[in-house]
């Protein structure tokens, strides 16, 4: 294992000092996924496996990595995936995320499930942010939420649509995050972890106050500790919903509506047919169902049905700057993180994130540049080497 005094330089550097700060049921919570893990593993590797055509002696000397995405611009074709608990992991982590992105210049997405409320997060981010929300049982909430993301200035709303069901991460089932039983063997080992890492202990434990979910508190005035947030949204989450909710949903959001997660060229269809402006091409970073197909490898089936008709983003695996080229190369508009952004705000807070984010940056630069592309418009499946 490297040391922890090392410069980190890639994803993977984040996450192992990540792994040494967080109790280990925190740092299992996302760096798990579902069942075997067996999606999440191809989620990376098949990025990985896409090889990029190398191109020489092209003038590559300006080079332009920005594009624009609902209007809105950004320093490059990536965004933070919405990721739910973040503050348990360091202080007011969601506000030190838009922070990152904004100072980088790429859209922050803050979950459902997130510490930091709409309205705190509003207070520090300096352009829009985007929000992500799951069909609750309680629609007035879900309206009440939507009212609130739109009177903070959000205009790109995730919805994300492949949690009919919570999927088996037996990790989080292991460490009592999710599963039912033994609350009080659990509680003693999470309090003797939380000693093991004081850093963590004095930063969040004791000064972060993450045990309050800020987006749903309103909705669930007697909750008092994380445990009964997670019950109330699991006891929230419809496997009733159908397309016909999100034509319901259009009607109620006049604001830029994704989907986020579908894996097919028929769901994708149907939710532009309800109304939807873009997709997101995920399996919830392999936290669903395990064994189905990685974002990247759906991606193209995707793209060539939609045919310009709808923004296409992607996600699962993204970890450099090459995977965000890969991913543009393949047919996707935008890539999002997810675990790596945690991972950089966990180890080194803001600071961490907005250097991970600047090392991401510079990848894309060299990717683009060795590819003999310099501008987005001109990166397509020609600088994939399918030989
Ligand atoms: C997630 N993801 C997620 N998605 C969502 O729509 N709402 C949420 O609250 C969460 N929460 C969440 C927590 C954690 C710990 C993880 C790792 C993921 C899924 C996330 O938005 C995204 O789809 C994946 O994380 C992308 O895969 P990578 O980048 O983590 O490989």
């Amino acid at each position: 294992m490297p040391s922890l005094n090392i410069a980190p330089a890639s994803a993977d550097d984040y996450r192992r000092i990540a792994e040494r700060r967080l109790p280990r049921a925190l740092f299992d919570y996302i760096d798990g996924a579902a069942g075997a893990e067996i999606s999440l593993a191809d989620n990376a590797g098949d990025f990985a496996r896409l090889k990029l055509k190398q191109r020489v002696m092209r003038d590559v000397s300006a080079l332009d990595t920005s594009t624009s995405l609902f209007g809105e611009a950004m320093a490059m074709p990536l965004a933070l995936a919405p990721i739910g608990m973040g503050g348990m992991m360091r202080k007011r982590a969601e506000v030190q995320a838009v922070r990152a992105a904004d100072a980088i210049g790429i859209p922050f997405c803050l979950s459902t499930v997130a510490i930091c409320s709409l309205e705190e997060v509003a207070k520090a981010a300096k352009r829009p942010f985007w929000f992500q929300l799951y069909m609750l049982k309680d629609r007035g909430a879900v309206s009440e939420l939507l009212k609130r993301a739109k009177a903070v200035g959000v205009r790109t709303l995730l919805f994300t649509v492949d949690l009919a069901v919570v999927g088996a991460r037996y990790r989080d089932i292991r460490n009592g995050l999710s599963g039912g039983g033994g609350a009080y063997g659990r509680l003693r080992a999470g309090l003797v972890d939380s000693l093991l890492h004081p850093q963590w202990l004095m930063d969040v434990g004791i000064g972060g106050k993450p045990h309050v979910f800020g987006n749903i508190s309103p909705y669930v005035p007697e909750a008092t500790t994380p445990a009964d947030f997670r019950q109330w949204v699991d006891s929230q989450i419809d496997p009733g919903v159908t397309w016909r909710d999100i034509e319901w949903l259009r009607k109620e959001w006049d604001g830029n509506l994704v989907i986020k997660g579908v894996l097919t060229p028929e769901d994708a269809g149907a939710a532009i047919n309800a109304g939807a402006d873009g997709v997101i091409v995920s399996n919830h970073g392999g936290r669903q169902l395990d064994g189905v197909a990685s974002g990247i490898s759906a991606l193209p089936a995707i793209a060539d049905a939609l045919k310009g008709r709808a923004k296409i983003l992607v996600d699962g695996g993204v970890r450099n700057g090459q995977d965000v080229v890969r991913a543009i190369a393949s047919g996707a508009d935008c890539a999002l993180i997810g675990r790596p952004w945690i991972f950089a705000i966990a180890a080194q807070g803001e600071d961490g994130l907005k250097r991970y984010l600047s090392l991401v940056k510079h990848d894309v630069n060299v990717a683009m540049a060795l590819t003999g592309t310099t501008r987005m418009s001109e990166i397509g499946p020609d600088i994939l080497d399918r030989s």
